[in-house]
């Protein structure tokens, strides 16, 4: 098992921009999927983040970005003053060109990298001043290539969990896996050997174990078989149904945006041009909008 290296903190977290190295900025998905996994101890000791969810009720967003800007370290922009608000319990999909800037969105939102202060709020919260370990587990998050750690499927579906010294049981595994659209009989398998199909599956199992209040996927059914991916996207919908969950889901696919999203955003080279229900999108300006449309 690879050790978890530490996020590369910003260069600062004053500035309204903020630099980064393609080389640091790249690290390893493993040891995200980890950090992603660690310990809330912070949470339950400290109570501010979840009793301040509780009283939020009344807040319209659960998650309120405001000019948003990264900059790589050559110089171009790659964020450029993104504003995008995600209402509590509701689906936003992000559609936009490979290299708009999607996955970086995403991953600012649970400070995979350290936006300027008071651009990513969480119920009205900055997530800066927040813990980060309690960050993560209230937002949770699927990468585009699933990291499985050695170990069965079982040991990868408790590790979140287990890290607040929580153990859960066989049948709590086997719910979590069927919620994934997994056979529950695949929780002794070790999880290095699935396919990647079937470990993206796991990794979904495995982030809800820690009962998030937002998921954010980046482009979670690309590589699942049809039926799979209407299962995934049934669970989407239901888990936002029966638990207020907020999910923020990148997607290629227009038509899967129409069919779970109550909101599209679409980004083009690091800007936000449209945020419309998806059944409006015939309605939209930007041309990017149309090509989607018509290409979908
Ligand atoms: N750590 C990084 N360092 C330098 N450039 C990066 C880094 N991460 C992403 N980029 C660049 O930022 C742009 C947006 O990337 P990304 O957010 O992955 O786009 P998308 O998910 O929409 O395909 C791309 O041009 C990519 O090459
Ligand atoms: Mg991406």
């Amino acid at each position: 098992m690879g050790s978890a290296s530490r996020q590369q903190p910003s260069q600062t977290n004053h500035g309204v921009e903020l630099t980064i190295s393609p080389a640091s900025g790249l690290s390893d998905e493993d040891d995200e999927a980890r950090e992603l996994l660690l310990d809330v101890g912070g949470l339950l000791a400290g109570g501010g983040a979840a009793g301040a969810a509780a009283a939020g009720g009344a807040a319209p967003c659960k998650i309120r970005v405001r000019g948003l800007c990264r900059r790589a370290a050559g110089g171009q922009e790659i964020l450029r003053g993104v504003d995008l608000d995600v209402p509590r319990g509701s689906v936003v999909g992000v559609i936009g060109p490979s290299g708009s800037g999607k996955s970086t969105l995403l991953r600012a939102l649970n400070r995979l990298w350290e936006p300027a202060p008071g651009a990513v709020l969480l119920d009205g919260a900055d997530v800066c001043g927040l813990d980060v370990r309690a960050l993560r587990r209230r937002v949770g998050m699927l990468f585009q290539q699933p990291a499985m750690f050695d170990g069965t499927v079982a040991y990868n579906v408790r590790y979140g969990p287990m890290l607040r010294g929580k153990k859960l049981t066989e049948a709590e595994v086997q719910n979590l896996l069927s919620l994934a659209d997994l056979d529950p009989a695949m929780s002794s398998k070790p999880a290095t050997e699935l396919s990647v199909g079937q470990a993206q599956r796991v990794a979904l199992a495995r982030t809800l174990a820690n009962e998030p209040e937002v998921l954010l996927l980046d482009e979670p059914t690309s590589a699942l078989d049809p039926i799979s991916t209407q299962n995934i996207e049934d669970t989407i919908v239901r888990l936002k149904k029966t638990r207020g969950l907020t999910t923020v889901i990148v997607s290629h696919s227009v038509k899967q945006i129409q069919r779970i999203a109550d909101l599209l955003c679409l980004l083009v080279a690091g800007e936000v041009v449209e945020v419309l229900p998806p059944s409006a999108l015939s309605d939209a300006k930007h041309p990017m909008a149309r090509r989607f449309l018509e290409l979908s």
